[in-house]
């Protein structure tokens, strides 16, 4: 079943490639010119009309819907709130019929996200889902409905389904970009070939994997260490802190990186461990400053930086992992592996019942 992997969540880590295949199947023009997405009923003035975009999903994915955020504002420029489910169902959100709502949710069964779903087509606005599983409430209840085909995960905590869900967010934003004229067709194309190189792109970083042991066996013996990033760098160090707290039960924060200076700084002090995602070329230097403030409080900083500037880097840090290069908007789909695997390396290092680990459930059908 676990098809020679220790744990289902090693065996779904290792499953990205494919998934990200997967997913892309089918949804891309023959000559890899232009996004196809059969499957929506929406049409082309339905897209024309839209003037805001409401992401709202649970956990892991709501952390897709951040980046999915930033797609979708960089590629088309209307404006997205991306909530977590429990929130906005109770916040009486502004949602008008000119607002699509996207829930995003790899069982298609977590109760939060359904009844955010409910809201929103009450209020008259149309929902797409983006979810993992074929049949699901939020698959039937959705207009319309993005499949991840990342295949059945076990593990309770998400690795595949989350990777796979960005796909589909880079999939759709691309086909809203297309519909609008909002980008130049040379970048919709060099995004797409961006798109097909990451499945061996991953590969790549999954080759790494032993030095990520190496740095889980360290941080496996702290207390409480910090995510940090920029932009989409800073969506990333959320899901890397929410998966590394899940199954190793180790306590840690992510953190806009320039909002570091005010108040959590405190905190950093001799010898606790920073991870520093550094993949946003246009905020650069604005991270590596925060790199140096952490560094100068005696943080032990590991950054996770696009190959080619992991030398200039590692003259600021402690540790540097490269991943390979590719578009600013695509480096979520690389950058968040090697978290992955430092969380399951650090349960393991800790002993925890990787797949299983307590107090919590694969799929979280009541409130
Ligand atoms: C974390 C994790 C959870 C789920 C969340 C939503 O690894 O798995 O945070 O992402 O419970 O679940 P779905 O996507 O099924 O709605």
């Amino acid at each position: 079943e676990k098809a020679g992997f220790d744990h289902f969540m090693l065996k779904e880590i290792y499953e990205q490639p494919k998934a990200y295949r997967d997913t892309m199947r089918g949804r891309i023009s023959d000559d890899g010119k232009s996004v196809q997405l059969k499957e929506l009923s929406m049409s082309e003035d339905y897209i024309k009309s839209l003037r805001k975009v409401h992401i709202v999903a649970c956990g892991t994915a709501y952390h897709t819907g951040l980046v999915g955020k930033s797609v979708i504002e960089s590629l088309v420029r209307i404006p997205v709130e991306t909530d977590v489910a429990s929130e906005y169902r109770y916040r009486s959100p502004i949602i008008t019929p000119d607002t699509l709502v996207i829930v995003v949710s790899q069982s298609g069964e977590t109760a939060d996200t359904l009844a955010a779903l409910r809201e929103a087509r009450s209020k008259g606005a149309r929902v797409l889902a983006i979810t993992n599983v074929v049949g699901s409430s939020v698959a039937r209840e959705a207009d319309d409905v993005i499949i991840t085909w990342a295949g059945p995960e076990i593990a309770v905590a998400s690795t595949k389904a989350y990777t796979s869900q960005l796909i589909a967010f880079y999939l759709f934003s691309l086909h809203l970009a297309e519909v609008l004229g909002s980008q130049e067709r040379a970048a919709v194309e060099e995004l797409i070939a961006g798109l097909h190189a990451l499945p061996e792109q991953v590969e790549q970083i999954l080759e790494q994997a032993p030095v990520l042991k190496q740095i889980a066996e360290f941080i496996s013996h702290h207390k409480s260490l910090f995510f940090i990033g920029r932009g989409v760098d800073y969506a990333v160090a959320q899901e890397g802190s929410l998966k590394l707290k899940e199954i190793s039960y180790i306590h840690s924060e992510a953190y806009a990186a320039g909002e570091l200076k005010h108040g959590t700084l405190a905190l950093v002090e001799e010898g606790v461990p920073v991870i520093a995602l550094v993949t946003q070329e246009a905020l650069y230097e604005k991270t590596m400053s925060n790199i140096k403030e952490v560094k100068a409080r005696g943080a032990h900083v590991l950054a996770i930086a696009n190959s080619g500037s992991e030398q200039e880097i590692a003259k600021s840090v402690d540790e540097t992992f490269a991943i390979p290069r590719t578009l600013p908007l695509l480096t979520p789909a690389l950058a968040v592996v090697p978290l992955q695997l430092l969380s399951y390396y650090a349960s393991l290092a800790l002993g925890h019942d990787v797949d299983k680990p307590r107090n919590l459930a694969k799929s979280v059908t009541v409130e």
